[in-house]
């Protein structure tokens, strides 16, 4: 097993689900071990359960694990789970390690509790990862221009499997942005500077606003945030 911490969580998360359910499915190796889960939960107690999946990783998941993959035309998630790569003492969270930041904070917006599972690696006093940010190859210049201008030191993310950037489910490119250490007091005023650069799609930054509970897992305990 990759990390006790993450399994840990995934399983807690677990019993927050009920027969019916539509989840929000974010995405990530803690959010696949919930899925795999939730998968023999599924079969043993021959439940139903709906899912609004935020990458093509827990589309295909999801459908492994018997979890029915609906959209948001005609679904509202009662419970969205997702993975983070931090979390700060506030729940402010960064995501995005995994490019899939757009379609998961759409999917965490349109949820009606948002719940948060990590290794408890991930907890910090403060943020202060690299932001992800998703922007449209056309505008990349441009973008990287203003995020430096904001204070950031902007990298283009390159992958392995592909030459040259890495392009996201949504075809476009991902720049992690380093702001340095976030204060809870600067994290909204950062998205929000963030996301009036024309060209910018979304950032990894989910203010603690958007986070109803975070699970985070050791080898031998779980909490809740
Ligand atoms: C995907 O883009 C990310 O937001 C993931 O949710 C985040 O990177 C956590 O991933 P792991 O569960 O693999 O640590």
């Amino acid at each position: 097993m990759a990390s006790n911490g993450k399994y840990n969580a995934a399983k807690l998360a677990l019993e927050l689900v009920k027969d019916g359910m539509v989840l929000g499915i974010g995405s990530g190796s803690t959010v696949e071990i919930f899925l795999n889960l939730l998968g023999e939960r599924i079969k043993r107690e021959d439940m139903e359960v709906y899912g609004v999946p935020t990458s093509y990783q827990s589309y295909y998941a999801a459908i492994r694990n018997r979890v029915r993959v609906v959209d948001l035309v005609e679904y509202e998630p009662e419970l969205c789970i997702d993975g983070a790569d931090q979390v700060d003492a506030k729940m402010n969270c960064i995501k995005g390690g995994g490019g899939a930041l757009t379609r998961e904070k759409i999917v965490a917006k349109a949820s009606k509790k948002v719940v948060i599972i990590v290794d408890e690696g991930k907890l910090v006093e403060k943020l202060s990862m690299p932001i992800p940010v998703e922007v449209l190859p056309f505008a990349y210049g441009y973008v990287s221009k203003k995020l430096k201008e904001l204070g950031a030191e902007v990298k283009l993310r390159h992958g392995s499997g592909k030459v040259g950037p890495v392009v996201t489910d949504n075809g476009n490119f991902v720049l992690d942005c380093d702001f340095g250490v976030l204060e809870d007091e600067a994290v909204e005023e950062t998205e929000e500077s963030v996301k009036l650069i024309t060209g910018i799609v979304e950032s990894g930054i989910f203010p603690k606003k958007m986070i109803d509970q975070v699970i985070a897992g050791s080898s031998n305990s779980t909490r809740f945030l």
